[in-house]
């Protein structure tokens, strides 16, 4: 039945955390973790290489007509693929990082995406990270979590995540951040904010583990009641 599973939305800004500590908790619980941002990237990617830029709405509008995503559950996270190609690495370019806001202030790629989630989330059981998804994609969700960070906190760890590979200055890093909060934020069509019945968890100083065991938790909670 379906009152042995809910549905779970954490959303919150770029680099609090949110995809690492949701396929956690999908592990921890044996549900299905859905990256929405991924989604967002894997739409981001296709048009750049069809070079359409994010204001060419038409053509947006017959790229987001027969695209097809498809998100496998892998050993290290999630494997994407657009259309049969997979693009999991390259969805996380700098390239794609830069260009994601734009496109997902569209609405055609709201419209058809929150589609695609919703009809992922139809049977519930799902840990779905993004920006919109309990004030928006699923409304309904049993367990609504906003993970948010310091501004500095985001920008140290993707710092660290980083090093050795491409050398950003701190500094840099915290203004892109700063910037794409701004830009998620201040979009007209689902901006970035928290459900009113959202549960807020600060997970600066806290460690990875710790908000995974404080959402399953509240999980268990929840399907106590359900
Ligand atoms: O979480 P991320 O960095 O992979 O997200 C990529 C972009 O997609 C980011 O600019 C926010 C946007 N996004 C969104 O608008 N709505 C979602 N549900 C998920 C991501």
């Amino acid at each position: 039945g379906d009152s042995d599973r809910i549905n779970i939305a954490i959303d919150g800004p770029a680099g609090a955390g949110k995809s690492t500590v949701a396929r956690l908790v999908a592990g921890q619980l044996g549900y299905v973790y859905i990256d929405t941002g991924a989604m967002y990237r894997a739409v981001t990617y296709s048009a750049q290489r069809l070079a359409i830029a994010a204001n060419e709405q038409e053509q947006l509008g017959k790229l987001m007509k027969d695209i097809r995503i498809r998100l496998e559950p892998g050993e290290s996270g999630q494997s994407v693929f657009v259309d049969d190609e997979e693009v999991t690495d390259k969805i996380r370019s700098l390239d794609v990082t830069r260009q994601v806001s734009h496109f997902a202030a569209s609405g055609i790629v709201r419209e058809v995406l929150g589609r695609m989630q919703r009809e992922l989330a139809e049977r519930k059981g799902v840990v779905m990270d993004g920006r919109d998804i309990g004030s928006h994609v699923l409304p309904n969700a049993e367990l609504k979590i906003f993970l948010t960070a310091s501004v500095r906190e985001r920008a140290s760890r993707r710092h660290r995540e980083l090093s050795g590979v491409d050398v950003v200055p701190l500094e840099q890093l915290e203004a892109e951040i700063a910037e794409r909060d701004r830009l998620d934020a201040s979009r007209e069509i689902a901006p970035l904010i928290q459900a009113s019945d959202a549960i807020e968890l600060d997970s600066s100083g806290m460690t990875i583990d710790e908000v995974v065991a404080t959402i399953v938790r509240l999980s268990r909670t929840k399907l106590a009641e359900a």
